[in-house]
């Protein structure tokens, strides 16, 4: 007996690092984690206004931008660079960056982020091609997140164009087992549509996930190749509330705020109605020229709030009276954020009660407008506003 144990302590003196290993992964303790997303990420992506016309100079104008315009400080932190930066292998299998719109190379593109104290993020797609038709991650998985994480990368949005016949939950857990060997925290953006209900089986695999086609820069127009102006994106996310929570987020796509195609009423709408879903909040619009309007509503601190809420519950659709909508989220504190969104062609007043929001109706409660910055008086058994057509109000209602 006393041999055995003696030759158990004496593997154990041995091998400590392997053991420390063993201990670590057994608990559970990996350097990937929830923790890399506890509340939405929130960030900048080049696709939704520069397509495939993405360089250096770009993405370093947006990291000073994003500085100057206030968005660091009112949260915004990853600079993603979508399609289009890779252009091939080289004889080993390496993926080489575009030298002629990258030339200084992305490791000098990602110190540069992160001198400026903001975070980098790139993409690739678990296909043999990316949508633009770039080489994919298909087979390199391991070779593209060692190189990712070589170079300083913090977030990778992985695409699912050109995938034949491949199993989408398996991908996309082949590439997170990447990324966690890959020796750097990186969090894990799934982009395939909700073609396969990630819903329902990426949380741990990815830290956020996409829930539909592509959003488009308009009010409810549909192209036939599947993009979806906003409000029919918002229609998508009726149901999928339950399934967010902090570490693992829908993505009802990257924002269309300040790209020119809709009303500042609309992308107000649009901004409130992402924060109140708890969505990940990407910009996707040039952020080196702004309108103080587009600046106010992206960087609107209480709206922002919502969003990154800790108690991570994403809102609900609560009322749905044909074009006038009223939804409700929880907050931490016990409050809730309510958005009244009026679809119609005309101004309309709309209305909230507290049974709605799951208060007893004698209850008084402070509202206070989110977007007028004003506290609007304590109020008993419901609220009332005249919403602006394609409109919100944006209350937060505290007992
Ligand atoms: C897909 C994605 C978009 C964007 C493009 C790039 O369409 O859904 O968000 O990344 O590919 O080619």
């Amino acid at each position: 007996m006393n041999t055995v144990i003696n030759i158990v302590l004496d593997f154990f003196k041995k091998n400590k690092i392997v053991i420390f290993i063993i201990l670590f992964s057994a608990l559970g303790i990996n350097a990937q984690d929830d923790s890399l997303a506890l509340t939405p990420p929130m960030g900048w992506n080049s696709w939704n206004k520069f397509g495939c016309d993405v360089n250096e100079t770009l993405i370093k104008e947006t990291a000073d931008a994003m500085v100057k315009s206030g968005m660091k400080n009112a949260g915004y932190e990853y600079i993603v660079i979508d399609d289009c930066w890779q252009i091939g292998r080289d004889k080993d299998g390496n993926i080489i960056p575009d030298s002629e719109r990258f030339p200084s190379g992305m490791k000098t593109l990602a110190d540069y982020i992160h001198s400026k104290g903001l975070k980098f993020g790139l993409y690739s797609d678990a296909g043999i091609k990316t949508c633009q038709g770039r080489p994919g991650s298909r087979g390199y998985e391991f070779q593209d997140a060692r190189q990712y994480a070589a170079w300083g990368v913090d977030y990778l949005k992985y695409d699912w164009c050109y995938h034949g016949k491949q199993n989408a939950e398996a991908s996309y857990s082949l590439m997170r087992e990447a990324l966690k060997v890959s020796g750097r925290p990186i969090v894990f953006s799934i982009c395939e549509w909700g073609t396969n209900q990630p819903w329902l089986w990426a949380k741990g695999i990815g830290h956020l996930w996409r829930t539909t086609g592509d959003i488009q820069d308009c009010w409810d127009c549909k192209k036939d190749w599947g993009g979806l102006g906003w409000i029919h994106i918002i229609d998508l996310q009726v149901g999928l509330e339950s399934y967010a929570g902090p570490g693992h987020w829908n993505d009802p796509d990257m924002l269309e705020v300040g790209n020119g195609g809709m009303t500042i009423t609309e992308y107000r709408a649009h901004f409130s109605l992402w924060c109140i879903l708890a969505a990940p909040l990407m910009a996707g619009n040039d952020l080196r020229n702004m309108s103080p309007e587009i600046v106010e509503i992206l960087t609107n601190r209480e709206v922002i709030a919502v969003n990154q809420d800790s108690l991570g519950r994403q809102g609900s659709k609560i009322k749905d009276d044909g074009d006038f909508e009223v939804w409700s989220k929880q907050m931490k504190d016990g409050s809730r954020a309510v958005v009244l969104f009026n679809r119609s062609k005309s101004d309309a007043e709309m209305s909230v009660s507290w049974n709605e929001i799951g208060y007893p109706n004698h209850l008084y409660a402070n509202v206070r407008d989110l977007w007028k910055k004003k506290d609007l008086g304590k109020y008993k058994g419901n609220f009332s506003a005249i919403v602006p057509s394609h409109g919100v109000a944006m209350v937060r209602i505290t007992p």
